[in-house]
C-alpha cells in the first residue's frame, strides 16, 4: 500500500468555554515524519488544540484522524497507549511518585503478571529511567525521591524523557523548554533532532522562533482561536511569522499557498491522484 497522505488530520475542531471561543474550526495536517511548530500569542488556542487532540479534553465539534483511523481519546493515557505522547504545558505528572514510577505510569514493567497480581520490576524501570533521563542531561540526585521536591526544569525533563522514550506514532510538546536553562534547552533540542532521525512525527508549541526555525519543517500560526496560516519553514522567515502572529499582515497577503484550506485541498487532490 502507498504511504498515507498524513499521520494526523484534524478537521473543524472547535472548543468554546462558555463565551470564550478558545478554538474555532481548526483544520490541521501533519505529514508522515514531519516536524511542525505551532506558534501564536498567549491565549491563541494552542494548548487547547493540544488538549483536544490528546484526550485531555473533549471538543464541542470536529474530527481527528490518526494514521488513517478516526480517533477520540478518552484520556491522555488512552492516547499514550495508542502511540501518542504529550508533554503538556501544565505538566501532568504524579507529584507523590518518584521518577521511575512517573516514567512508567500506566505501563509498569513486571517480572510476572497473573491477572490482577503482578510483581513490578523496579530495577528495570529504574535502569531504563536513568537511561532515558541521560538524554536530557538533567541532573537529579535521587531518582527515588518524589517529584514534589524537584524544580520545574527537572520535572519538565522527566516528562520529555518519558515522551521521547515511548513515542511511537506522534509526539507533542507544549512549550517543552520554557522552564529550562540554556544547556538543558540545547539537550532537549538534540532529543527533538533525534526524533526526526527516528522518523517520529512531532508537533512543538514554542514562543522561541529561533528554536522553531532551527527544528521544524512547517509552521502553523494560531491567532485568536483560529488557525490562520501554515507555511513551509524554508519559504518564510521570522519577521513574516511575527507579522502573522500579531495581525500586522493578513494571511492572504503572504500568498495563497499558505492557507490551511489550500493545504487540505492539496492533500485531498494528492490522495485522489
Ligand atoms: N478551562 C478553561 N476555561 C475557560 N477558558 C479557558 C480554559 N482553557 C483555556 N481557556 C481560554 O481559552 C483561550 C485559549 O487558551 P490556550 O491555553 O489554548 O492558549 P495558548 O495559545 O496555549 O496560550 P499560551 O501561549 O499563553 O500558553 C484563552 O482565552 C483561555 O483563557
Ligand atoms: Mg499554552
Amino acid at each position: 500500500m502507498s504511504s498515507p497522505a498524513s499521520i494526523l488530520e484534524v478537521r473543524n475542531l472547535t472548543k468554546h468555554y462558555g463565551g470564550v471561543k478558545a478554538l474555532t474550526d481548526a483544520n490541521f495536517l501533519l505529514a508522515p515524519r514531519e516536524h511542525a511548530a505551532i506558534v501564536g500569542d498567549n491565549g491563541a488556542g494552542k494548548s487547547t488544540f493540544v488538549r483536544l487532540i490528546t484526550g485531555a479534553e473533549s471538543p464541542n465539534a470536529g474530527e481527528i484522524v490518526l494514521d488513517k483511523e478516526k480517533v477520540q481519546f478518552d484520556s491522555p493515557l488512552d492516547a499514550r497507549r495508542q502511540g501518542v505522547e504529550t508533554v503538556y504545558q501544565t505538566l501532568a505528572l504524579a507529584e507523590d511518585l518518584d521518577v521511575p514510577a512517573n516514567i512508567f505510569l500506566g505501563r509498569e514493567l513486571t517480572h510476572l503478571s497473573l491477572g490482577p497480581l503482578s510483581i513490578l520490576n523496579h530495577k528495570a524501570m529504574r535502569e531504563q529511567s536513568v537511561e532515558m533521563l541521560s538524554t536530557t542531561g538533567v541532573k537529579i540526585q535521587d531518582l527515588s525521591e518524589s517529584l514534589r521536591g524537584m524544580s520545574g526544569g527537572q520535572r519538565q525533563c522527566v516528562a520529555i524523557a518519558r515522551a521521547a522514550g515511548f513515542a511511537k506514532k506522534l509526539i507533542i510538546l507544549d512549550e517543552p523548554t520554557a522552564a529550562l536553562g540554556v544547556q538543558e534547552t540545547a539537550r532537549v533540542e538534540g532529543i527533538i533532532k533525534g526524533l526526526k532521525e527516528r522518523q517520529i512525527p512531532l508537533i512543538i508549541i514554542s514562543h522561541n522562533l529561533r528554536q522553531v526555525f532551527d527544528l521544524v519543517d512547517r509552521i502553523w500560526v494560531f491567532r485568536q482561536g483560529r488557525i490562520i496560516a501554515s507555511l513551509e519553514t524554508k519559504k518564510t522567515n521570522p519577521e513574516q511569522i511575527v507579522a502573522l502572529i500579531t495581525g500586522a499582515i493578513s494571511p492572504e497577503s503572504v500568498g495563497e499557498h499558505i492557507l490551511p484550506a489550500n493545504v487540505m485541498r492539496g492533500t485531498q487532490e494528492a490522495a485522489l491522484a
